[in-house]
């Protein structure tokens, strides 16, 4: 805590003791995210006391087996090594595990017996907190069975609360997702519904709306008088690791730009909120996914383009093509890449174009948004009229976190030269680290009822009104011929050609 600018870093916030109960807890987030998430708040003693976890699956596995699971995956994957004996075995005494197929009443009878025993041993007063790690399709069932065992309290109950955290996908097209909605409203009052969008909880996103809207500087020149165009890069250097049956149901298109890109899209185009509360910001952000221009039918065909991983080579070693990987088809067309070309029809950004790309298999990962500023009116401090490079603000999202202003500088010497130099701000270097993952700060939120950093209902609906016409686009456009780049690039030659069109080109990043 020597570095005056961690001051504060650590919240004071404090949530009221709580039962978090996992469905899904032997998969893979569990293990990877949700569990180191928890141990590290436990680190950070920011878990209420009395705090406890119930992890349901249909795996059978004692509890002791399922706290040993549990800690592998703590120790492999927390942000802080080695794991802390001290805080581990307090934390591990209050693990617990239920095991039962999700179908069955019986099964529900067994959670709500061990909830109760934890309401009378830990004071968590009916305070639950659901988090569905599990497949959509298996939602319904889940909610169905909460309800029947009488695991979801009223809403105007001020005495207890009920939260449901939810994973993504929502949906697969508007129809599904609508659906998916209106299923658990059957059950659970929108404020009780936490949509989980883990971009909203990375520290660099929520920066974004303080580089808005906590200084005085960049609002005045964030509008169509000022910028030029929007860039949103959202690059992988991996594959679908392993993933390939889920990929082959969505492609880049449903797992990233649906949700994480639309997300950064909003975050950086929004009108500033009268407050930052839930509903406020949320207000703001669907207003400018209502204002997206559609991409309808050659509409979409224009100003998209999908792609496709081939063979190539990572990190000197090479690299087997999308159509390698296991459990996807040999024949897929489903993208691994996709750039777009998008408009806002609103006041701020009419005419401005907004280029955004997010792929699997790229050079490296980065993910970025960049916005270019006009050129100056007349280039009066070069002999030859030629204009250099207009300045730009570099907004990265990770890795290397940061924020940089390229403008342009005198090159010291005899003659006006002009070169572009930058500010650069790091997080690393002024706050020493990169702050908490993005699950500690969402978790933690639901845990205090906090759903500002969570996607609302019309949010997710209003982003599948987007995206399903340009998949419909796509079914009825010619097979595109895959694959269209090698692992390792920065896409096919088409997402350059995208942004040339208009005289432009994609950052070097
Ligand atoms: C997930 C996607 O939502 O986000 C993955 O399903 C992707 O395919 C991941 O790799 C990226 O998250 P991050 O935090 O590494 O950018």
């Amino acid at each position: 805590m020597d570095n005056p600018f961690r001051v504060g870093l650590e919240t004071e916030r404090a949530p009221a003791p709580c039962a978090f109960v996992i469905f899904g807890a032997s998969g893979d987030l569990a293990r990877r995210k949700l569990l180191p998430a928890l141990y590290n708040l436990a680190v950070s003693r920011l878990l209420p006391p009395g705090f406890s976890i119930v992890g349901f699956a249909v795996t059978e596995m004692s509890e002791d087996q399922f706290r040993a699971s549990m800690r592998e995956g703590v120790a492999q994957f927390s942000r802080r090594k080695p794991i802390d004996e001290a805080v581990w075995n307090d934390f591990a005494s209050r693990l617990h595990y239920v095991s039962g197929a999700f179908d069955d009443e019986a099964n529900f009878a067994r959670l709500r017996a061990k909830l109760d025993e934890i309401d009378a041993n830990n004071g968590t007063r009916e305070n639950r907190l659901y988090y569905l790690a599990i497949p959509p399709s298996l939602f319904p069932k889940v909610n169905d069975q909460l309800a029947r065992a009488g695991l979801v309290a009223d809403p105007s109950d001020a005495s207890r609360y009920t939260r449901i955290i939810v994973e993504k996908p929502f949906g697969r097209d508007l129809a599904s997702g609508d659906a998916l909605n209106a299923d658990l409203h059957r059950v659970f009052h929108e404020r009780q519904i936490f949509r989980i969008d883990h971009y909203l909880g990375k520290e660099t996103v929520q920066n974004l709306v303080a580089l808005r809207f906590g200084n005085a500087i960049f609002e005045p020149i964030w509008n169509r008088n000022h910028i030029d165009h929007v860039q949103i890069t959202v690059a992988e250097d991996i594959g679908v690791e392993g993933r390939g049956k889920f990929y082959e149901e969505a492609g880049t298109t449903r797992d990233i730009v649906q949700n994480h890109l639309l997300q950064l899209l909003m975050v950086m185009a929004m009108e500033p909120p009268v407050a930052f509360a839930a509903d406020e910001v949320r207000d703001e952000k669907v207003k400018v996914l209502r204002a997206l221009k559609p991409l309808v039918g050659e509409d979409a065909l224009r100003d998209t383009v999908r792609g496709q991983y081939g063979p190539g080579n990572f990190v000197g070693r090479p690299v087997p093509g999308y159509r390698e990987e296991p459990n996807v088809s040999p024949a897929s067309h489903v993208e691994t890449f996709v750039a777009m070309r998008l408009e806002l029809d609103n006041w701020r950004f009419a005419g401005v174009p907004i280029y955004i790309r997010a792929g699997k298999r790229l050079t490296k990962r980065i993910t970025e948004i960049s916005v270019h500023f006009k050129d100056v009116p007349h280039a009066l401090l070069r002999e030859d009229g030629a204009h250099v490079e207009p300045d730009v603000l570099a907004i990265r999202i990770q890795p290397d976190e940061g924020i940089a202003l390229r403008f342009v500088a005198k090159v010291p010497g005899p003659t006006m030269t002009l070169r572009p130099v930058a500010m650069d701000f790091k997080y690393g270097s002024t706050f020493g680290g990169s702050g908490p993952e993005a699950y500690e700060r969402l978790i933690l939120d639901a845990m205090l009822g906090d759903p500002t950093l969570f996607a609302r209902a019309d949010e997710v609906s209003a982003a599948w009104r987007f995206i399903t016409p340009i998949h419909e686009a796509w079914a009825s456009a010619p097979v595109p011929t895959f694959p269209s780049y090698a692992a390792g690039t920065w896409g096919p030659p088409e997402a350059s050609d995208l942004i040339a069109r208009d005289g432009r080109a994609w950052r070097r990043i």
